[in-house]
């Protein structure tokens, strides 16, 4: 298997809800790779949850936060499957830091299933900040729109999301690895 052969690092980039984590660890289980959490990786370093950081310190002060622990990681954990937050592509300096980890790849999907994994998963309204103030479907439409162009640019390939089990996803990406 050419996959353990190589030291090149897995990242997956795409907004909330796509599955990042869930397909970050089935990737790593099956490539007996370490699995990293980026957003669990800020929460241990700052010592406070995201929602706290957004609340106290403000967003700036949060993408500061990702930018530093993005760097480290990538320097310490070469050859990792790195599950980021869904605006970490939104710093040049992090797109960059992203793709000599190794292989990017943006799990997708349409606004509309987007509000419905949201909606359906707990942490959203406990640990979740809100990204603006209008109604969810509102913020997810213009939060995409203006994440696309990024995702496109920061990914070496794309996986649509709907209808497909975690699985599936995984399988499909370590393929192609
Ligand atoms: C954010 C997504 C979150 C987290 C923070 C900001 C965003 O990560 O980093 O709340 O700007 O889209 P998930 O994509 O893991 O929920």
């Amino acid at each position: 298997n050419a996959l353990l052969s190589r030291r090149e690092g897995l990242v997956l980039v795409g907004y909330r809800g796509t599955g990042k984590s869930t397909v970050g660890r089935l990737l790593a289980e099956r490539s007996g790779r370490p699995f990293v959490d980026a957003d669990y990786e800020i929460e241990a370093r700052a010592g406070r949850s995201i929602r706290a950081i957004f609340e106290e310190s403000g967003e700036p002060a949060f993408r500061d936060w990702e930018e530093r622990v993005l760097r480290e990681v990538a320097e310490a954990r070469p050859g990792a499957v790195l599950a980021t937050g869904g605006g970490a592509i939104l710093r040049e300096a992090n797109r960059r830091v992203l793709r000599s980890f190794g292989r990017v790849v943006w799990l997708r999907a349409e606004p509309h299933i987007l509000v419905r994994r949201l909606e359906a998963d707990a942490r959203t309204r406990s640990t979740r900040p809100a990204l603006t103030s209008g109604g969810v479907l509102d913020e997810i439409a213009d939060v995409l729109a203006a994440r696309t162009p990024l995702y496109e640019e920061v990914a070496h390939a794309s996986v649509e999301t709907e209808g497909k089990p975690a699985h599936e996803i995984a399988d499909w990406i370590l393929e192609d690895w």
